[in-house]
């Protein structure tokens, strides 16, 4: 069957074929594969398949429909109910990760390929962010791209999805806070729909402590490949970090 090249990532070469998709593995894939199965054990709908390994080593995962929610119209990107469902779907992948995140092997740093976050609550996605998820329609239909998950606390996905979604990034194109609500306002619902009790601003402070991860590991990549994009995206998380703590 033949296969096409999916764009819209950043860091791993995707391809189609039918009804499914095709990536890299590494000694991550294992606990990440197990993380999927309890996800469809949990009834969500909205993750891959995993599927097993093809004969050239790659990751076998269900192609999921919709599209990519930083693509659609900022009317839906921006809405509340994106917002909530956003914050619903995190919830139950968490719910979902239990019985991974509380096992002892689990959390062999060098079974992930993110770092561990003390303190352990769940299986974080780690990039839970509107350029993984997945809309149809107006609705969110899904998340997708979990090579970075690793083991965390609740909040560290929470503050990584505002800091995305609220939006508290410089980068957040045609939000507006009169149409869509201030992002503090956001931030509380979005805690609100997740279950959580964190005032605000702890979720800021989490974000701040994601982005300096983020920014570190972003400067590196722009290192190892020369791509000027890269340390663009890592000045800004920089920016973002210092902006949120001030
Ligand atoms: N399971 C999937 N279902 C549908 N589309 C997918 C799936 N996995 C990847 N894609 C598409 O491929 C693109 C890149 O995949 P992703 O897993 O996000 O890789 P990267 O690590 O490069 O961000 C996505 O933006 C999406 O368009
Ligand atoms: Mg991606």
């Amino acid at each position: 069957m033949d296969e096409e090249a999916l764009s819209g990532g950043n860091v791993t070469p995707v391809v189609r074929i039918g009804g499914t998709v095709r990536r890299e593995t590494g000694p991550w894939t294992p606990a990440v594969h197990r993380l999927l199965e309890l996800c469809e054990r949990a009834g969500i709908a909205g993750t891959p398949r995993p599927l097993g390994i093809d004969e050239q080593g790659r990751e076998i995962l269900t192609h999921l429909p919709g599209v990519v929610l930083a693509e659609t119209r900022a009317e839906v990107l921006w809405s509340r109910a994106v917002l909530h469902a956003a914050a619903l779907l995190l919830r139950r992948i968490h719910d979902a990760s239990l019985p991974l995140a509380r096992e002892a092997s689990a959390r062999r740093p060098q079974d992930w390929r993110a770092a561990v976050h003390e303190p352990v609550e769940v299986i974080c996605h780690n990039d839970f962010a509107p350029y993984n998820l997945l809309a149809s329609g107006d609705a969110l239909t899904g998340v997708i791209d979990f090579d970075f998950a690793s083991p965390g606390p609740r909040i560290w996905d929470v503050a990584y999805l505002a800091y995305r979604l609220a939006p508290l990034a410089e980068d957040a194109a045609a939000f507006d806070a009169r149409r869509d609500g201030s992002p503090d306002e956001r931030i509380a619902d979005l805690v609100a729909a997740y279950g959580g009790t964190w005032p605000v601003e702890q979720v800021r402070s989490t974000a701040a402590a994601r982005l300096d991860e983020l920014a570190a590991f972003t400067r590196e990549r722009a290192a190892a490949t020369r791509r000027t994009d890269l340390a663009a995206h890592a000045d800004m998380y920089r920016r973002d970090a210092r902006r949120l703590r001030s």
